[in-house]
């Protein structure tokens, strides 16, 4: 269904543009370079729109679960995301903001009356005793660092995960998980600044965590959704939602919207994203407690009928946000090009056993140190994108560290571009890549070389290029 509504936008637009958007992809639960040439860190992550740019603010686990950073990103495209900088930052010797903190699932929303932007967050000691959440403000989106303002106890109830609804009417609201009772929904003041009165909206007597609220309005009556996980620390559970035409309810009961039994493909609901043209996409965190910098973003399309809400898994999609955009699509074909077997190896590169590689064997000895540059070429990609076409490609490979590992990718002769390959801890794991300047046909190479002063690259298992 999705592929023939893209195939009429293809004929109204011309074959080139909605092409070259279309081979736009989200990977999900794979390396995500950013344009500071590094994975996204932005865990716990949620996305306010301004005007036509998405913002995405989550955590920095960049050095594990303590308190670092909360980081901002920007992309109109859901796909190429810009970093814009940091709007937290550990701060001095004590307090919320210094060491050994947890600052986690910030949520940001624009006050229309105050003009502020206000970010929520979930405020914590090491041992998650304090159980508080914390606001922030700032003038702007993402342009610098926001003022950090306190923490506190929601009605006085302890508070964990926690996330920010703001309705049509301009209310707000803070949905917390308040371990001894439930998840609340909680009325903000109008400033957003603190809770409003003393009771909650709704609550909600079930452990639910990571909570996140959406509404959709259609034909003048709106419906909520409200997504959450089971209480099982860092590993995943079967996520579930409920639905209602009020928020004070009544409320459905509880149900999964993945496949049952996949922990929804190994991920924790942070953020639901509406994000136009009848899209709504689920952001969740598959989390990797062992080294928390290596956890991916699970980022799949929602297929939202009335009350029923489902999702699939998807190794690649398209998303179609911005410009130009329509209906989300599934992946065009995609062709695999192994880097052992139609590589073209230099600079001491050479291919390598590995045993859960395709073929049983990767493209060893990429980039290197002391002068050494490994590189593997590979020629005769093929894509039907048209003359400069923009792709997303996919590099399957391995990376027995525990940091990440870089290398530079060239595609036909262009300028070569960072892309992170994060540990993947003796598995095969996906980056994926933006890539501009394909032609049309089988005459394209690609090649993957060190990075300057990166040292060794990764395992080159396979790339992965959509053919159309
Ligand atoms: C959004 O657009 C408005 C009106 O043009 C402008 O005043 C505002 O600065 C823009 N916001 C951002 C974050 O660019
Ligand atoms: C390796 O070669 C590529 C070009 O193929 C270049 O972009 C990169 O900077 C080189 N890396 C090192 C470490 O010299």
């Amino acid at each position: 269904m999705h592929h023939r509504r893209l195939l009429s936008a293809v004929s109204i637009l011309g074959l080139a543009t909605s092409t070259a958007l279309a081979a736009l992809q989200i990977v999900p639960g794979g390396t995500w370079t950013a344009s500071n040439g590094d994975h996204l860190n932005a865990h716990g992550a949620g996305v306010i729109r301004v005007n036509s740019t998405f913002y995405l603010i989550g955590e920095d686990k960049s050095q594990g679960s303590s308190f670092l950073a909360v980081n901002c990103y920007s992309s109109v495209d859901l796909v190429q995301w810009k970093y814009e900088g940091a709007l937290l930052s550990r701060t001095g010797t004590s307090g919320d903001l210094g060491p050994n903190r947890i600052i986690e699932r910030p949520k940001v929303i624009y006050n229309d009356q105050t003009r502020k932007y206000v970010m929520w967050m979930h405020v914590d000691s090491s041992n998650y005793g304090d159980a508080k959440v914390g606001v922030a403000t700032s003038d702007t989106v993402c342009g610098g660092k926001y003022e950090y303002k306190g923490s506190f106890r929601p009605l006085g109830m302890e508070s964990r995960d926690m996330g920010l609804f703001k309705d049509d009417d301009g209310k707000a609201y803070l949905l917390t998980e308040d371990r001894k009772n439930g998840l609340r929904i909680n009325p903000l003041s109008p400033d957003y600044l603190s809770i409003s009165g003393s009771t909650s909206t709704h609550l909600f007597p079930t452990a639910i965590e990571s909570p996140a609220l959406l509404k959709l309005s259609s034909s003048g009556t709106g419906r909520y959704y409200i997504f959450g996980s089971h209480l099982t620390g860092w590993d995943p559970n079967d996520n579930v939602y409920a639905t209602a035409t009020s928020l004070s309810g009544p409320w459905s009961d509880w149900q999964i919207f993945a496949d049952k039994g996949s922990n929804t493909y190994a991920s924790q609901t942070t953020f639901v994203l509406d994000y136009g043209g009848g899209n709504v996409m689920y952001m969740g965190d598959r989390w990797k407690s062992k080294n928390l910098q290596t956890s991916s973003y699970i980022w799949l399309p929602l297929e939202i009928s009335g009350t029923k809400v489902t999702m699939n898994n998807r190794g690649s999609w398209v998303p179609n946000a911005g410009t130009g955009g329509g209906t989300w699509a599934a992946s065009p074909a995609e062709t695999s090009y192994e880097g052992e077997a139609q590589g073209k190896y230099a600079g001491g590169a050479k291919e390598v056993s590995c045993s859960k590689c395709s073929g049983g064997k990767a493209a060893g000895y990429i980039g290197g140190t002391g002068g050494t540059n490994g590189s593997v070429t590979i020629s005769g990609i093929q894509s039907n994108g048209g003359e400069g076409a923009v792709t997303t490609l996919q590099i399957r490979y391995v990376n027995g560290d525990t940091g990440p590992r870089y290398a530079a990718v060239s595609v036909n002769g262009g300028s070569p571009q960072k892309v992170a390959f994060e540990g993947t801890a003796g598995e095969v794991g996906v980056s994926s890549v933006v890539v501009r300047g394909l032609r049309q046909g089988s005459g394209n190479t690609i090649v993957v070389s060190g990075w300057e002063g990166g040292g060794w690259g990764p395992d080159v298992d396979r790339v992965v290029v959509p053919v159309q």
